[in-house]
């Protein structure tokens, strides 16, 4: 099998930077944080992964258990990653290069921040 991925169009955006997640251990849980401005797109490319996507108004968890199958997720969603199998890899291709400022780590400063921003931005 081959599944090829372009920027622009199989994804919404260009590709900048691209990471991969593995060797993690089933209690750990990862994430805890959401991007100001980054899109990212996750694919698990081997074994499966639960994600949590979550903004102040609603939230959901996601399993991601085929190669085929990518998770968009936008700027300004919470995201927590877990029950890694033990052969889990999580490809992320991501919209700009790393940016330690780009985060939010704190749920309760994001929460404030996302209010706002879907609020005037998306509405809900
Ligand atoms: P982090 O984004 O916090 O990972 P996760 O959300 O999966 O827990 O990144 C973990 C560490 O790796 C952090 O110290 C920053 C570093 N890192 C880079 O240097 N470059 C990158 O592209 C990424 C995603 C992380």
């Amino acid at each position: 099998m081959l599944t090829p991925i372009e920027g622009s169009s199989d994804v919404p955006f260009d590709i900048k930077r691209v990471y991969y997640i593995y060797c993690v251990d089933k209690n750990v849980r990862r994430g805890f944080h959401s991007h100001k401005n980054l899109e990212q797109v996750l694919i698990c490319v081997n074994g499966s992964v639960k994600i949590l996507v979550k903004t102040p108004f609603e939230e959901q968890e996601i399993l991601l258990d085929n190669p085929q199958k990518g998770l968009y997720i936008g700027s300004m969603v919470w995201r927590e990653m877990f029950d890694f199998s033990d052969d889990a890899v999580l490809l992320v291709l991501a919209s700009e290069h790393y940016d330690i400022n780009d985060y939010i780590r704190n749920y309760e400063n994001y929460e404030q921040i996302a209010k706002k921003y879907f609020e005037e931005n998306v509405g809900r």
